[in-house]
Protein backbone atom coordinates (compact mmCIF):
# COMPACT_ATOMS: atom_id res chain seq x y z
CA UNK A 1 0.00 0.00 0.00
CA UNK A 2 1.22 3.75 -0.95
CA UNK A 3 1.50 5.96 2.04
CA UNK A 4 -0.43 9.15 1.89
CA UNK A 5 1.65 12.00 0.26
CA UNK A 6 2.11 14.16 3.05
CA UNK A 7 4.26 10.83 4.65
CA UNK A 8 6.38 10.84 2.02
CA UNK A 9 7.61 13.96 2.37
CA UNK A 10 8.97 12.57 5.79
CA UNK A 11 12.52 12.20 5.65
CA UNK A 12 14.25 8.83 6.83
CA UNK A 13 15.36 9.66 10.35
CA UNK A 14 19.47 9.87 10.59
CA UNK A 15 18.87 9.69 14.08
CA UNK A 16 16.86 6.80 14.04
CA UNK A 17 19.20 4.75 12.20
CA UNK A 18 22.45 6.25 14.55
CA UNK A 19 20.10 5.03 17.81
CA UNK A 20 20.00 1.25 16.81
CA UNK A 21 23.26 1.42 15.94
CA UNK A 22 24.44 3.35 19.30
CA UNK A 23 22.34 0.60 21.61
CA UNK A 24 25.14 -2.02 20.26
CA UNK A 25 27.33 -3.65 22.58
CA UNK A 26 30.52 -1.13 23.12
CA UNK A 27 29.20 1.64 21.61
CA UNK A 28 29.22 5.02 24.07
CA UNK A 29 26.48 6.85 23.10
CA UNK A 30 26.40 10.74 22.96
CA UNK A 31 23.60 10.69 20.49
CA UNK A 32 20.41 10.30 21.81
CA UNK A 33 17.98 12.83 24.54
CA UNK A 34 18.11 9.91 26.95
CA UNK A 35 17.77 10.46 30.16
CA UNK A 36 19.99 9.14 33.13
CA UNK A 37 18.68 5.77 33.63
CA UNK A 38 20.48 5.01 36.94
CA UNK A 39 19.17 8.47 38.13
CA UNK A 40 15.39 7.41 37.62
CA UNK A 41 13.22 7.75 41.32
CA UNK A 42 13.73 3.81 41.13
CA UNK A 43 11.92 4.06 44.82
CA UNK A 44 9.58 6.58 44.25
CA UNK A 45 8.36 4.61 41.37
CA UNK A 46 7.90 1.32 43.22
CA UNK A 47 5.83 3.20 45.64
CA UNK A 48 3.83 4.71 42.87
CA UNK A 49 3.22 1.79 40.91
CA UNK A 50 2.30 -0.71 44.05
CA UNK A 51 -0.52 1.78 45.21
CA UNK A 52 -2.31 2.75 41.71
CA UNK A 53 -2.38 -1.61 41.54
CA UNK A 54 -4.49 -1.24 44.57
CA UNK A 55 -6.75 1.65 42.49
CA UNK A 56 -8.98 0.24 40.39
CA UNK A 57 -10.79 3.40 39.38
CA UNK A 58 -7.85 4.52 37.43
CA UNK A 59 -7.82 1.33 35.29
CA UNK A 60 -11.44 2.32 33.66
CA UNK A 61 -11.68 4.81 30.82
CA UNK A 62 -11.52 8.26 32.34
CA UNK A 63 -11.72 12.16 31.14
CA UNK A 64 -10.08 13.37 27.98
CA UNK A 65 -8.40 16.14 29.37
CA UNK A 66 -6.67 14.16 31.98
CA UNK A 67 -7.21 12.51 35.86
CA UNK A 68 -9.01 15.25 37.65
CA UNK A 69 -6.33 14.97 40.56
CA UNK A 70 -3.33 15.09 38.82
CA UNK A 71 -5.05 18.20 36.85
CA UNK A 72 -5.31 20.16 40.05
CA UNK A 73 -1.81 19.25 41.57
CA UNK A 74 -0.51 20.66 38.04
CA UNK A 75 -2.48 24.11 37.75
CA UNK A 76 -1.76 24.85 41.21
CA UNK A 77 2.18 24.30 40.06
CA UNK A 78 1.85 25.77 37.11
CA UNK A 79 0.33 28.79 39.10
CA UNK A 80 -2.36 28.76 36.00
CA UNK A 81 -4.67 31.95 35.85
CA UNK A 82 -8.42 31.41 35.87
CA UNK A 83 -9.12 31.73 32.20
CA UNK A 84 -6.20 28.85 31.47
CA UNK A 85 -6.69 25.20 31.72
CA UNK A 86 -4.68 22.05 30.87
CA UNK A 87 -4.36 19.02 29.22
CA UNK A 88 -2.55 16.21 30.18
CA UNK A 89 -1.09 14.38 26.84
CA UNK A 90 0.50 11.18 25.69
CA UNK A 91 4.11 12.49 26.34
CA UNK A 92 4.66 16.27 25.29
CA UNK A 93 5.55 15.09 21.48
CA UNK A 94 1.80 14.28 21.15
CA UNK A 95 0.54 17.52 22.46
CA UNK A 96 3.17 18.98 19.63
CA UNK A 97 1.26 16.88 17.39
CA UNK A 98 -1.96 18.27 18.71
CA UNK A 99 -1.24 21.73 18.35
CA UNK A 100 -0.49 20.88 14.53
CA UNK A 101 -3.31 18.72 13.68
CA UNK A 102 -5.88 21.33 15.26
CA UNK A 103 -4.20 25.00 14.17
CA UNK A 104 -2.40 24.57 11.46
CA UNK A 105 -3.91 24.21 7.40
CA UNK A 106 -1.65 23.09 4.63
CA UNK A 107 0.86 25.60 4.27
CA UNK A 108 0.11 27.85 6.81
CA UNK A 109 3.16 29.43 7.89
CA UNK A 110 5.33 28.70 10.78
CA UNK A 111 8.38 30.01 12.31
CA UNK A 112 11.15 28.20 13.99
CA UNK A 113 14.80 28.79 14.91
CA UNK A 114 17.49 27.28 13.02
CA UNK A 115 18.72 24.92 14.52
CA UNK A 116 15.36 23.10 15.91
CA UNK A 117 13.77 19.98 17.47
CA UNK A 118 13.83 17.39 15.11
CA UNK A 119 10.42 15.79 16.57
CA UNK A 120 8.83 19.70 15.79
CA UNK A 121 10.37 19.72 12.37
CA UNK A 122 8.57 16.46 11.53
CA UNK A 123 5.20 17.06 13.34
CA UNK A 124 5.18 20.46 11.05
CA UNK A 125 6.14 19.19 8.10
CA UNK A 126 3.71 16.39 7.95
CA UNK A 127 1.10 18.82 9.06
CA UNK A 128 2.57 19.96 5.70
CA UNK A 129 3.21 23.73 7.16
CA UNK A 130 5.17 26.05 5.54
CA UNK A 131 8.31 26.36 8.05
CA UNK A 132 10.00 29.62 8.49
CA UNK A 133 13.05 29.44 10.50
CA UNK A 134 15.29 32.52 12.20
CA UNK A 135 19.31 31.69 12.77
CA UNK A 136 19.71 31.19 16.88
CA UNK A 137 22.12 33.25 18.84
CA UNK A 138 23.73 32.82 22.06
CA UNK A 139 20.55 34.69 24.11
CA UNK A 140 17.78 33.52 21.16
CA UNK A 141 16.16 33.95 18.52
CA UNK A 142 17.91 36.49 15.97
CA UNK A 143 15.05 39.22 16.81
CA UNK A 144 16.04 41.52 13.91
CA UNK A 145 15.46 38.16 11.67
CA UNK A 146 12.20 37.18 13.61
CA UNK A 147 10.61 40.68 13.33
CA UNK A 148 11.31 40.80 9.49
CA UNK A 149 9.76 37.70 9.25
CA UNK A 150 6.36 38.31 11.58
CA UNK A 151 6.28 41.28 8.79
CA UNK A 152 6.95 39.84 6.04
CA UNK A 153 3.93 37.05 6.17
CA UNK A 154 1.45 36.42 8.60
CA UNK A 155 3.18 33.56 10.89
CA UNK A 156 0.04 31.19 12.61
CA UNK A 157 3.01 29.84 15.32
CA UNK A 158 6.25 30.51 16.83
CA UNK A 159 7.75 26.86 17.80
CA UNK A 160 10.13 27.86 20.17
CA UNK A 161 12.69 25.55 23.14
CA UNK A 162 13.53 28.82 25.32
CA UNK A 163 15.37 26.78 28.42
CA UNK A 164 18.21 24.38 27.03
CA UNK A 165 17.00 24.01 23.73
CA UNK A 166 17.33 20.97 21.69
CA UNK A 167 19.85 20.45 20.29
CA UNK A 168 22.09 23.42 20.83
CA UNK A 169 21.39 23.53 24.97
CA UNK A 170 21.13 27.32 25.04
CA UNK A 171 19.21 29.32 27.00
CA UNK A 172 17.35 32.21 25.72
CA UNK A 173 17.92 35.70 28.06
CA UNK A 174 15.54 37.92 29.70
CA UNK A 175 15.39 40.23 27.31
CA UNK A 176 15.44 38.32 24.28
CA UNK A 177 12.30 36.55 26.13
CA UNK A 178 10.46 39.62 26.57
CA UNK A 179 11.36 40.93 22.91
CA UNK A 180 9.91 37.51 21.46
CA UNK A 181 6.70 37.96 23.31
CA UNK A 182 6.14 41.46 22.11
CA UNK A 183 6.92 40.47 18.97
CA UNK A 184 4.23 37.82 19.70
CA UNK A 185 1.23 40.00 20.65
CA UNK A 186 2.42 42.45 18.43
CA UNK A 187 1.83 40.60 15.17
CA UNK A 188 -0.88 38.02 16.34
CA UNK A 189 1.13 35.09 16.17
CA UNK A 190 0.87 32.36 19.18
CA UNK A 191 3.87 31.11 20.94
CA UNK A 192 4.24 27.53 21.62
CA UNK A 193 6.81 27.09 24.58
CA UNK A 194 7.91 23.97 24.27
CA UNK A 195 10.19 23.35 28.06
CA UNK A 196 11.12 19.61 28.95
CA UNK A 197 14.16 21.00 30.18
CA UNK A 198 13.16 23.98 31.94
CA UNK A 199 13.95 22.47 35.48
CA UNK A 200 16.84 21.01 34.25
CA UNK A 201 19.10 24.29 35.63
CA UNK A 202 22.40 23.36 37.28
CA UNK A 203 23.78 26.65 36.77
CA UNK A 204 22.63 30.35 36.92
CA UNK A 205 19.42 31.66 37.78
CA UNK A 206 15.85 30.80 37.16
CA UNK A 207 14.62 32.89 34.06
CA UNK A 208 10.63 33.11 33.71
CA UNK A 209 8.57 31.32 31.04
CA UNK A 210 8.37 33.49 28.05
CA UNK A 211 4.61 33.16 28.06
CA UNK A 212 4.57 34.73 31.11
CA UNK A 213 4.72 37.71 29.30
CA UNK A 214 2.35 36.66 26.42
CA UNK A 215 -0.04 34.38 28.53
CA UNK A 216 -3.04 34.91 26.39
CA UNK A 217 -1.05 34.56 22.61
CA UNK A 218 0.88 31.18 23.88
CA UNK A 219 0.30 27.45 25.36
CA UNK A 220 3.39 25.62 26.89
CA UNK A 221 4.22 22.37 26.17
CA UNK A 222 5.63 20.45 29.61
CA UNK A 223 7.12 16.63 30.16
CA UNK A 224 7.28 14.34 32.57
CA UNK A 225 10.28 12.52 30.78
CA UNK A 226 13.58 14.74 32.11
CA UNK A 227 12.14 14.93 35.50
CA UNK A 228 10.39 11.18 35.85
CA UNK A 229 11.11 8.85 33.39
CA UNK A 230 9.95 9.01 30.24
CA UNK A 231 8.23 5.79 30.07
CA UNK A 232 5.55 7.12 31.78
CA UNK A 233 4.70 9.01 28.68
CA UNK A 234 2.94 12.12 30.06
CA UNK A 235 3.31 15.59 29.26
CA UNK A 236 0.73 18.55 29.28
CA UNK A 237 -0.05 21.54 27.27
CA UNK A 238 -1.36 24.62 29.31
CA UNK A 239 -2.98 28.16 27.92
CA UNK A 240 -6.39 30.15 27.05
CA UNK A 241 -9.30 28.13 28.04
CA UNK A 242 -10.72 27.90 24.65
CA UNK A 243 -7.95 27.01 22.95
CA UNK A 244 -7.30 23.83 25.02
CA UNK A 245 -10.98 22.77 24.36
CA UNK A 246 -10.52 22.69 20.80
CA UNK A 247 -7.32 20.17 21.24
CA UNK A 248 -9.20 17.64 23.67
CA UNK A 249 -11.74 17.14 20.64
CA UNK A 250 -8.60 16.31 18.92
CA UNK A 251 -6.96 14.48 21.00
CA UNK A 252 -10.70 12.33 21.65
CA UNK A 253 -9.99 11.22 17.83
CA UNK A 254 -6.75 9.71 18.89
CA UNK A 255 -6.04 8.04 22.05
CA UNK A 256 -9.47 8.97 24.15
CA UNK A 257 -7.09 9.65 26.42
CA UNK A 258 -3.67 9.51 28.38
CA UNK A 259 -2.75 5.91 30.60
CA UNK A 260 -4.85 6.66 33.52
CA UNK A 261 -2.94 4.47 35.87
CA UNK A 262 -0.05 6.59 34.41
CA UNK A 263 -1.56 9.55 35.32
CA UNK A 264 -2.07 8.41 39.33
CA UNK A 265 1.59 7.14 39.38
CA UNK A 266 2.87 10.57 38.33
CA UNK A 267 0.83 12.09 40.65
CA UNK A 268 2.51 9.86 43.49
CA UNK A 269 5.66 10.64 42.23
CA UNK A 270 5.56 14.39 42.03
CA UNK A 271 3.58 14.99 45.39
CA UNK A 272 6.32 12.54 47.37
CA UNK A 273 8.45 14.28 49.85
CA UNK A 274 11.35 12.79 48.18
CA UNK A 275 10.51 14.58 44.61
CA UNK A 276 12.47 17.42 45.17
CA UNK A 277 15.44 15.70 46.73
CA UNK A 278 15.67 13.40 43.66
CA UNK A 279 15.26 16.67 41.74
CA UNK A 280 18.41 18.32 43.21
CA UNK A 281 20.54 14.92 42.33
CA UNK A 282 19.31 14.69 38.88
CA UNK A 283 20.31 18.33 38.15
CA UNK A 284 23.64 17.67 40.45
CA UNK A 285 24.60 14.69 38.38
CA UNK A 286 23.75 16.48 34.90
CA UNK A 287 25.96 19.03 36.21
CA UNK A 288 29.31 16.73 36.70
CA UNK A 289 29.05 15.43 33.26
CA UNK A 290 28.55 18.40 31.53
CA UNK A 291 31.73 19.10 33.48
CA UNK A 292 33.43 16.17 32.55
CA UNK A 293 32.78 16.58 28.54
CA UNK A 294 33.93 20.14 29.21
CA UNK A 295 36.75 19.42 30.16
CA UNK A 296 37.52 16.27 27.72
CA UNK A 297 36.59 19.15 24.93
CA UNK A 298 39.32 21.45 25.89
CA UNK A 299 41.53 19.13 26.97
CA UNK A 300 41.48 16.81 23.78
CA UNK A 301 39.65 19.17 21.02
CA UNK A 302 39.92 22.55 21.87
CA UNK A 303 41.88 23.69 18.47
CA UNK A 304 39.15 22.38 16.28
CA UNK A 305 35.69 23.15 17.70
CA UNK A 306 34.19 25.78 19.95
CA UNK A 307 31.02 25.26 21.82
CA UNK A 308 28.67 27.91 23.67
CA UNK A 309 28.56 27.06 27.85
CA UNK A 310 25.14 25.66 28.74
CA UNK A 311 23.50 25.89 31.98
CA UNK A 312 21.77 22.99 32.12
CA UNK A 313 19.68 20.64 30.18
CA UNK A 314 21.00 17.48 28.59
CA UNK A 315 22.70 19.05 25.19
CA UNK A 316 26.04 20.21 24.07
CA UNK A 317 26.41 21.79 20.45
CA UNK A 318 30.05 21.23 19.21
CA UNK A 319 30.77 23.55 15.99
CA UNK A 320 33.56 22.51 13.43
CA UNK A 321 36.90 24.22 12.34
CA UNK A 322 36.28 22.02 9.29
CA UNK A 323 34.92 18.86 8.25
CA UNK A 324 31.70 17.02 7.13
CA UNK A 325 29.54 16.22 10.37
CA UNK A 326 27.91 12.96 8.94
CA UNK A 327 31.24 11.51 7.47
CA UNK A 328 32.52 12.80 10.64
CA UNK A 329 28.93 11.04 12.80
CA UNK A 330 29.93 7.61 10.51
CA UNK A 331 33.73 7.62 11.70
CA UNK A 332 32.91 7.67 15.27
CA UNK A 333 30.67 4.94 15.04
CA UNK A 334 33.39 2.99 14.08
CA UNK A 335 35.53 3.88 16.94
CA UNK A 336 32.79 3.32 19.26
CA UNK A 337 31.37 6.27 19.68
CA UNK A 338 27.66 7.45 18.58
CA UNK A 339 26.83 11.08 18.34
CA UNK A 340 24.49 12.76 15.95
CA UNK A 341 25.34 15.17 13.11
CA UNK A 342 23.46 19.01 13.27
CA UNK A 343 22.39 19.05 9.72
CA UNK A 344 19.75 17.17 10.90
CA UNK A 345 18.32 19.64 13.05
CA UNK A 346 17.99 21.95 9.97
CA UNK A 347 15.69 22.18 6.76
CA UNK A 348 17.10 22.27 3.57
CA UNK A 349 17.19 26.13 2.85
CA UNK A 350 19.17 27.00 5.86
CA UNK A 351 22.50 28.04 6.03
CA UNK A 352 24.64 25.73 8.01
CA UNK A 353 27.67 25.55 9.86
CA UNK A 354 29.24 22.23 10.34
CA UNK A 355 28.57 21.00 14.26
CA UNK A 356 27.62 18.39 16.11
CA UNK A 357 24.98 17.26 18.55
CA UNK A 358 26.55 15.97 22.33
CA UNK A 359 24.16 14.69 24.46
CA UNK A 360 25.77 14.56 28.56
CA UNK A 361 23.03 13.04 30.33
CA UNK A 362 23.22 9.49 29.46
CA UNK A 363 26.64 8.71 29.87
CA UNK A 364 28.84 8.48 33.43
CA UNK A 365 31.66 11.00 33.63
CA UNK A 366 34.67 8.33 32.66
CA UNK A 367 32.79 7.57 29.36
CA UNK A 368 32.01 11.18 28.16
CA UNK A 369 35.82 11.41 28.65
CA UNK A 370 36.50 8.26 26.66
CA UNK A 371 33.93 9.34 24.24
CA UNK A 372 35.77 12.52 23.69
CA UNK A 373 39.20 11.01 23.18
CA UNK A 374 37.86 8.86 20.67
CA UNK A 375 35.93 11.12 18.81
CA UNK A 376 39.14 13.60 18.56
CA UNK A 377 41.13 10.63 16.87
CA UNK A 378 38.36 10.97 14.05
CA UNK A 379 37.69 15.11 14.53
CA UNK A 380 41.33 15.72 14.21
CA UNK A 381 42.61 13.50 11.51
CA UNK A 382 43.90 15.83 8.44
CA UNK A 383 41.43 16.04 5.81
C1 LIG B 1 12.37 19.87 22.70
C2 LIG B 1 11.63 18.61 22.93
N1 LIG B 1 10.31 18.62 22.91
C3 LIG B 1 9.58 17.50 23.12
C4 LIG B 1 10.20 16.29 23.35
C5 LIG B 1 9.34 15.06 23.54
O1 LIG B 1 9.25 14.76 24.90
P1 LIG B 1 8.20 13.74 25.50
O2 LIG B 1 8.99 12.57 25.98
O3 LIG B 1 7.53 14.46 26.60
O4 LIG B 1 7.24 13.35 24.42
C6 LIG B 1 11.59 16.22 23.37
C7 LIG B 1 12.25 14.92 23.58
O5 LIG B 1 13.42 14.74 23.51
C8 LIG B 1 12.32 17.41 23.15
O6 LIG B 1 13.66 17.43 23.14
Amino acid sequence: MHTAKHVQQLRSSYIREILKAATADGVISLAGGLPAADLFPHMLLQEAMLKVANNRQVFQYGETRGYAPLLEHLSKTFNLQESHGTLVTTGSQQGLDLIARTYLNSEDHIAMEAPSYLGALQVFTLAQATINTVPQTPSGPDIKALKQLFESRQVKLFYAVPDFHNPTGISWSLQTRQEVARLCQTFNVTLIEDAPYRDLRFFGDDLPLVSSFCPDHSLVLRSSSKTSAPGLRLGSVTGPEEWITHLIRVKQTSDLHSSLPMQAALLEILTHPGFEQHLCNVRSHYHQRYQALSEAINTHLQSEVSFTKVEGGMFLWLKLAKGDPMQIAKMALKKGVAIVPGSVFYIEEDIQSPAIRLNFSYCKPEQLATAIQLLASVIALPK
